[in-house]
């Protein structure tokens, strides 16, 4: 049965985010499991699942394309503001509409991936982010995963949870869904790369990544995927 309206909100309506179906936000640092885990909860509960990374990655790729100086934070905000993004959870995988275009397949290269911190760090373009955020996620319940989903998207949200794991764990996770994925890559230069993004989102001075005083904190290091859906679903249910 769907559990949407397990909890229905009574909020300040000046307060940020307010919303009236089960909004669950699931934050943590890259290679913690949140998007396995926020796609495997959201669909237990009949929840939309909501991939921000995914939204900042779709932006990235627009700006790239479009040969943007990623440190003109004036024309990436305009770049925000002129773009529409949009995500379909689709049966087995997220579509990620970038002004129309399902750019799911293009937004993990590395090169990408380590572009996305200069458009992440632009407080016009996250503005602009956790305003779709909030559309989307008030449109029906949903599971949200990111880096500032219960400090500042939905610092109301019913459930909030923050996923972490030794860097080296979370780098063998990553190297090893990229390898999956078909790309050549370096264990030793995915380390690198997971502490250097650990570094530019937990220093930025907007959004960035940080435990919510109210989230539950889940190690996830030695757990398995299972366990960890189990042990959220635990709290919810
Ligand atoms: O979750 P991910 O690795 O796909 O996220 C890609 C980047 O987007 C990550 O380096 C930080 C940024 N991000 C963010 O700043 N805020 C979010 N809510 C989600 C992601």
């Amino acid at each position: 049965m769907p559990l949407r309206k397990l909890k229905r909100n009574t909020i300040d309506s000046s307060m940020a985010g307010k919303h009236n179906e089960l909004v669950i936000a699931i934050d943590g640092p890259a290679g913690s499991g949140k998007s396995t885990v926020s796609k495997l909860v959201a669909k237990a509960l009949d929840v939309v699942y909501i991939d921000t990374g995914a939204m900042y990655r779709a932006l990235t790729l627009k700006a790239m394309r479009n040969k943007i100086d990623l440190k003109d934070e004036g024309a990436l905000t305009g770049l925000a503001r002129s773009t529409e993004i949009d995500l379909k959870d689709g049966p087995g995988s997220l579509k990620v509409y970038l002004d129309g275009e399902d750019v799911a397949g293009l937004i993990r290269t590395p090169e990408l991936t380590n572009n996305v911190k200069y458009i992440a760090r632009v407080p016009g373009v996250r503005e602009e982010m956790v305003r779709l955020q909030r559309s989307i996620g008030q449109r029906r319940g949903a599971a949200l995963e990111g880096r500032d989903i219960g400090t500042v998207v939905f610092p109301d949200a019913d459930y909030k949870f923050y996923l972490d794991a030794d860097p080296a764990e979370r780098a063998r996770r990553r190297h090893k869904e990229l390898v999956e994925a078909g790309q050549a890559v370096d264990l030793a230069d995915i380390k690198k790369d997971v502490i250097s993004r650990d570094e530019s989102d937990m220093t930025r001075s907007v959004g960035a990544l940080k435990k919510a005083d109210d989230a539950i904190l889940i190690d996830t290091t030695k757990l398995s995927i299972d366990e960890v859906v189990k042990k959220i679903l635990s709290y919810i249910k």
